[in-house]
């Protein structure tokens, strides 16, 4: 059993992210079932994503981390030096001190959408780096961001690790990348993880653990909408699913009806027929080509990479360089 905050202090019903309330009635109202993989994140999902990376069978986040901890000082070489660094989605923030530490810039700015935790995160990495201004920003990265005045003349390096970026489908991912350039501007650096195409045997256990943290992860979704939208949704009654899905080359989860079952959410009845699945997170895995291939589209030059020896994970430096006249 894994242990996560207390949730009895969060949003109760009404209360709820207006966002959140229309993308669950979206999913229901609908025949084909999916639900943005952003609201996996309230505290709980948050807490529960931490206990995930450290799952033996969850390699991302110990392959990215000692790849930080061997190639940083080379992001610093490569002109990383004194930027302010913007981090997408930085969750506990547990990776980017290798990045500050070789940076040795004044600004860090995480930005995610998970504001307790991100402000809970941002005070521990603030008490131990006592020279940096931190600018915790809550939002969602897919929307513009105002980031703060103090770093408008700043150069800046962008930060998206733990392939975050995986979560998004092809045009999101490239809309995303559009703006990360808009909002960091021309000149700018991006650090980003992306993790590799590789044998399913190596991802489904990644993403259906024998401990069983990767189903509470998911299954903590039908909880949120219990509780922030009223939902009597009867969770044991449905289970976590990892599908790998090669033409996409993505992990795929699902929560899938063990029986039919019948509920409201904010006062609307709904059913589902036994099998029926709610999909809830796309992981897509990139070949190194395929990476390239998504940042030049999205306006960032590759200029430097690096892998770990069995090639499952690639740290990626890229620039955001002038646009320049193609035949
Ligand atoms: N960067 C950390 C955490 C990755 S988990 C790491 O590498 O381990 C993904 C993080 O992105 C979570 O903290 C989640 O709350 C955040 N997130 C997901 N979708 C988001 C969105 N649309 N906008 C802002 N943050 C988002
Ligand atoms: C945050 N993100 C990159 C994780 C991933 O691997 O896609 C989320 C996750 N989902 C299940 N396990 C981890």
């Amino acid at each position: 059993m894994f242990q996560t905050s207390d949730v009895s202090d969060q949003a109760p019903s009404g209360e709820a992210d207006p966002a959140f309330r229309d993308d669950v009635l979206a999913c229901f109202r609908s025949s084909r079932r999916a639900i943005p993989a952003r609201w996996l994140y309230d505290m709980a999902g948050s807490e529960l994503f931490e206990a995930i990376t450290d799952l033996p069978e969850y390699y991302p986040t110990r392959t990215e981390t000692a790849l930080l901890k061997q190639y940083c000082g080379e992001v610093a070489a490569h002109g990383g030096a004194g930027r302010a660094v913007v981090e997408f989605g930085s969750g506990s923030s547990v990776k980017t001190p290798h990045l500050l530490r070789a940076i040795q810039g004044e600004h860090y700015v995480p930005i995610d959408i998970s504001g307790d935790f991100l402000r809970e995160s941002a005070a521990s990495l603030a008490a131990d780096f006592p020279a940096l201004q931190v600018h915790p920003l809550e939002g969602d990265f897919m929307h513009p961001l105002q980031l703060p005045d103090e770093i408008a003349d700043v150069p800046k390096l962008g930060f998206f690790p733990g392939s975050t970026i995986g979560n998004m489908v092809a045009r999101t991912s490239l809309d995303l990348l559009r703006s990360m350039r808009e909002t960091l501007g021309e000149g700018a650096m991006l650090l980003i993880g992306m993790d590799r195409i590789k044998s399913p045997d190596i991802l489904i256990p990644a993403y259906d653990d024998a401990q069983g943290v990767t189903a509470e992860f998911n299954l903590n979704l039908l909880r949120r909408i219990n509780r922030e939208l009223d939902g009597d949704i009867p969770v044991e009654r449905f289970r976590h699913v990892a599908r790998w899905n090669d033409s996409y080359a993505r992990i795929e989860m699902h929560l899938e009806a063990l029986e039919d079952v019948a509920f409201e959410v904010l006062g609307e009845r709904f059913s589902m027929t036994r099998g029926e699945t709610i999909h809830t997170e796309n992981s897509h895995k990139y070949g190194a080509r395929d990476a390239r291939l998504l940042l030049r589209s999205g306006g960032w030059t590759t200029c430097a990479e690096w892998t770990d020896p069995d090639d499952w994970f690639a740290l990626i430096l890229a620039e955001a360089k002038p646009f320049q006249r193609a035949p």
